[in-house]
C-alpha cells in the first residue's frame, strides 16, 4: 500500500493541498487564493463554488505532482471553522453566499440572546459564548433572511466547510467531525450530539444538519482523481494544529498566527470550563472518545498585516515589516489595537473597532508597522493572562501560521509573554496534524502519539527583555485597549 497522505488545507484566505509522506515529510504543494467578499461594514462572505472549484483544483495539482491518485493513501482536511454553507442536495450548488467566521451581522441578535439571560446555558452546553463568530446565530439569520435557505425545505443542506467539500468529493455523503460540529454553538461537547434546545434557540434546521463522526477512521471515499482514495481525517484548522504541534499532554500550548491568532491548550478527557471568557472546545474525538482544549480566539492577526499592504498600501510585502520593525529602536508611543472585526478573546466586543493611538509627528512608517506587529505578542499575552486566571500557565508555547517566519516577531513573542517560544522548522503545521489523523484513520499509525513523529525539529526564542521595557508596553497596551472598548 502507498502511504502518501494528501491533505486539504481550506482556510479564510486560501485553499491548499499538500502530500506528506509517513516521516513527515511534504512533497507536494499548491495553492489558490480565495476571493473575500465584504457586501456592508461587518459582513464578510465566500462563494462555495469557488471554494470547492479551486479545492479541486490544487487536490488535482498536487495528485499529478506525485504520480496519480493510487499513490495516495488516505485523504485528511482541514478547514476554516464556523464559517457556514448553505446547498441544495438535489443539484449538489449554493443556495446562498457562505458566511464568514468574521462576519459580524447577527450581532444584535446574540446581544439580545444574552441580555435574555441565555450566555451561562450556552456556554454550559457548547463551551461557547454568545458571540456572531460561532455558526448557530449565523444560520438563524440565513433561515431568517434568504428565501432560497428558507424556502428549500427537505432539500436544504448546511454544514461549516470540511462537510460541504466532503459533500463534494464523496457525490452526497453529509457528515462533519466533532471538532468542527463543537464550533457551531449547535452542539452539546460533553455528549458529542446536536443539541435540540440549541437547535431551537439559534433557529437552525435540524434535519439539514450534517452527521457528526470523529476525527480519525474511514468516512467514505472519493472517486474524482481516478483511483478511490478513502477520507481518514478531518478536523478544524485550529484543532489540527494543535495536533501537528503534538500538544497531546495537558497543558501543552499552541498558537497559530494566520488570518486570526488562536491558542488552544490540551485540556484532556474532561470538558474545561473558563471563569474568564476563554472557549472550552473539542481538541479531537477518536473511537468516540474525546480530548478537549482550552481555547482563546484572536480575530486579527495575519489579516491586520493584509489590510495594511492592500487597503492602506503603507507596506509592498508582509515580509518588509520584519526590517521595518527592526529599523525603530521602539514604537514610539504608538499603539495598535486591531479590532478590524471587533475583539475576540477575552473581550468579546464585537462592536469595538480598530484604532491607532499614541501618533505625534515624529511618527514614521516604521512605528505604525512595529505596533502592529507588537499587537500579535500583546494579544497573546492578553489570552495569557486569562489562561493563568483558568488555572492553566504557559510553561512554553508552541507558535506556528504565516506571520511566525518573522524572526522579530517570535523574539518579541518570547519577550513578551516571559516564557519561551517554539517554532518548528517546518510551519505548515496545521496540515501535519490533518495527516497524522488521516494517517491514524488509515491505519499507518497506531495513535496519534505515534502519529506524533511526523513533526519534525523546532528552534526556541528565549526571553530577554529589560522588565521596564516591557511593564511599559503592556501599560501602553492596557490603555490602548481601554480606549477601544469603552471609547470616551
Ligand atoms: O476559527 C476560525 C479559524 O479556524 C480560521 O483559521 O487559519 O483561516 O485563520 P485561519
Amino acid at each position: 500500500m502507498s502511504d502518501l497522505i494528501l491533505v486539504i488545507d481550506e482556510g479564510t484566505t486560501s485553499t491548499r493541498a499538500m502530500v506528506f509522506q509517513r516521516d513527515g515529510g511534504c512533497v507536494a504543494t499548491a495553492g489558490a487564493e480565495l476571493t473575500q467578499h465584504y457586501p456592508e461594514p461587518g459582513r464578510v462572505e465566500h462563494d462555495a463554488t469557488e471554494i470547492w472549484a479551486k479545492t479541486l483544483a490544487v487536490t488535482r495539482a498536487v495528485i499529478d505532482q506525485v504520480g496519480g491518485a493510487e499513490k495516495i493513501a488516505a485523504i485528511g482536511i482541514t478547514n476554516q471553522r464556523e464559517t457556514i454553507v448553505f446547498w441544495d442536495r438535489e443539484t449538489g450548488q449554493p443556495l446562498a453566499p457562505a458566511i464568514v467566521w468574521q462576519d459580524r451581522r447577527t450581532a444584535t441578535t446574540c446581544r439580545a440572546l444574552k441580555e435574555a439571560g441565555n450566555e451561562p446555558m450556552v456556554q454550559a452546553k457548547t463551551g461557547l459564548l454568545l458571540d456572531p463568530y460561532f455558526s448557530g446565530s449565523k444560520i438563524g439569520w440565513a433561515m431568517a433572511h434568504w428565501d432560497a435557505v428558507k424556502t428549500a425545505g427537505s432539500r436544504l443542506a448546511v454544514g461549516t466547510v470540511e462537510s460541504w467539500l466532503i459533500w463534494k468529493l464523496t457525490g452526497g455523503l453529509h457528515i462533519t467531525d466533532a471538532t468542527n460540529a463543537s464550533r457551531t454553538a449547535l452542539m452539546a461537547i460533553g455528549s458529542g450530539h446536536w443539541d435540540d434546545g440549541l437547535i431551537e434557540l439559534f433557529g437552525a434546521p435540524r434535519s439539514a444538519l450534517p452527521e457528526i463522526v470523529d476525527c480519525a477512521g474511514r468516512f467514505g471515499e472519493t472517486r474524482l482523481f481516478g483511483a478511490p482514495i478513502p477520507i481518514c481525517g478531518i478536523a478544524g484548522d485550529q484543532q489540527a494544529a494543535t495536533i501537528g504541534q503534538s500538544c497531546l499532554q495537558i497543558g501543552e500550548t499552541k498558537a497559530t498566527f494566520g488570518t486570526g491568532a488562536f491558542v488552544l491548550s490540551q485540556a484532556g478527557p474532561i470538558p474545561p470550563t473558563s471563569r474568564n471568557r476563554l472557549l472550552s472546545t473539542i481538541a479531537w474525538q477518536i473511537d468516540g472518545r474525546r480530548a478537549y482544549a482550552l481555547e482563546g480566539s484572536v480575530f486579527v492577526a495575519g489579516s491586520l498585516i493584509k489590510w495594511l499592504r492592500d487597503a492602506v498600501g503603507l507596506i509592498g510585502t508582509a515580509a518588509e515589516t520584519e526590517a521595518l520593525a527592526r529599523s525603530v529602536p521602539d514604537n514610539g508611543g504608538t499603539f495598535l489595537v486591531p479590532a478590524l472585526s471587533g475583539l475576540g478573546a477575552p473581550w468579546w466586543e464585537p462592536e469595538a473597532r480598530a484604532a491607532i493611538s499614541g501618533l505625534s509627528f515624529s511618527t514614521g512608517k516604521a512605528h505604525i508597522v512595529r505596533a502592529a506587529l507588537e499587537a500579535m505578542a500583546h494579544q497573546a499575552h492578553d489570552l495569557k493572562t486569562a489562561f493563568a486566571a483558568d488555572g492553566v500557565d504557559w510553561a512554553s508555547v508552541r507558535i506556528d501560521g504565516g506571520m511566525v517566519a518573522n524572526d522579530w516577531m517570535a523574539q518579541d513573542m518570547a519577550d513578551i509573554l516571559g516564557v519561551n517560544v517554539e517554532r518548528p522548522k517546518f510551519a505548515e503545521t496545521t496540515a501535519l496534524g490533518a495527516a497524522m489523523l488521516a494517517g491514524v484513520g488509515r491505519g499507518l499509525f497506531a495513535n496519534l502519539a505515534e502519529a506524533s513523529a511526523m513533526r519534525g525539529h523546532v528552534e526556541t526564542f528565549t526571553p530577554h527583555i529589560a522588565e521596564t521595557t516591557r511593564t511599559a508596553r503592556l501599560d501602553g497596551w492596557r490603555s490602548a485597549v481601554q480606549r477601544v472598548i469603552a471609547p470616551d
